[in-house]
């Protein structure tokens, strides 16, 4: 088995921020090669319990390997069942949770995996073979209207209904090369790489329902952190972002009534202080280093 190729962006950072709160029981809900719990490794000495998620088997072999560390719990699962994950491993609070949404070099670079515009291989993109639908499935069944909205949406495409009429003309796609060749006839030069980013990106993301994971997944971490505890998550698109940005603002904010009101009725206590005002994004040198960094956002926030 080969080394892990990923590099973990902003690990420096995601480490310290988690290790600041003095504890030492974390989750990755994106475990990915355990990046992070390296780096905390790394940096401290303490005694850790490090628990792990990940949709993909061979993602956790990888962690498993690339970590080396006897207090390690992983699980092949989905995020979103974190409440379950939790009470399964017995674990009622976390001292740190982190999470680095989307895919890892690794899996990008597994041609069999059908999640790179440059692949040749089947037109995939699961996160896990237990799952039933793959890209190719949308690509191939979806009515044009569905097909136009996940481009223009989640991959923010402007030529998305011209990307979605060619699809329907020329499908059945298998190959990842035959959707790539679609978009390379209609745009020339620079842009289409970009273009194909951002084709791919919104396929998988619509494939893996990996919004609506973010979405059910951070209520329930937000239960299992302990007071003190920290939450970093780093987001690639802004649809990943916004969710991760509004549900720290939202949980940090007191009093939700209107300015106009005369007195608090919603008598609502804030459950987070946001300790990134701004998203915190990767410097120029670690962007040299690790070109995939390019769109990262971190957020960190603390349970109050
Ligand atoms: C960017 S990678 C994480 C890389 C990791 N930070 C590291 O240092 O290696 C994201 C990982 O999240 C996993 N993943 C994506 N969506 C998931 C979900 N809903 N539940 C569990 N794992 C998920 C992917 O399989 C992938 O391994």
């Amino acid at each position: 088995m080969q080394a892990p190729t990923h590099i973990p962006v902003m690990a420096d950072l995601l480490a310290d921020i988690l290790l600041e709160t003095g504890g030492t029981i974390f989750l990755d809900v994106t475990i990915g090669n355990a990046g992070y719990f390296k780096k905390m490794l790394n940096l401290s000495q303490r005694d850790f319990h490090f628990y792990g998620i990940d949709l993909d088997e061979e993602a956790l072999k990888r962690a498993k390997r690339n970590l080396r560390y006897s207090n390690l719990s992983l699980k092949c699962a989905n995020n979103l069942n974190l409440s379950h994950i939790a009470k399964e491993w017995g674990v009622e609070k976390f001292d740190g949770i982190c999470g680095d949404f989307g895919l890892s070099w690794d899996q990008l670079l597994d041609s069999s995996r059908g999640f790179s515009y440059k692949s040749t291989g089947a037109l995939d993109m699961r996160f896990s073979i237990e799952q039933d639908t793959n890209a190719a499935d949308l690509v191939n069944n979806l009515p044009k209207d569905e097909l136009i909205g996940i481009f223009k949406d989640i991959g923010q495409e402007r030529f998305s209904r011209r990307i979605a009429n060619e699809i329907i003309s020329l499908r059945p796609l298998e190959t990842c090369d035959q959707l790539t060749d679609i978009v390379r006839k209609i745009y020339r030069g620079k842009s289409v790489e970009k273009c194909l980013s951002r084709i791919y990106m919104s396929l998988r993301v619509t494939v893996n329902k990996e919004l609506e994971a973010i979405d059910q997944l951070l209520p329930a971490a937000l239960d299992l952190l302990s007071k003190g505890g920290r939450f970093v998550f780093l987001s690639y698109n802004s649809n990943e972002d916004r969710r991760v940005k509004n549900f720290f603002q939202h949980w940090s904010k007191a009093c939700r009534c209107k300015p106009e009101s005369p007195v608090c009725t919603c008598d609502r206590t804030p459950r987070l202080k946001i300790l990134t005002k701004k998203a915190i994004t990767p410097s120029k040198k670690e962007i040299i280093n690790n070109p995939m960094s390019r769109a990262a956002k971190l957020r960190a926030a603390q349970k109050l």
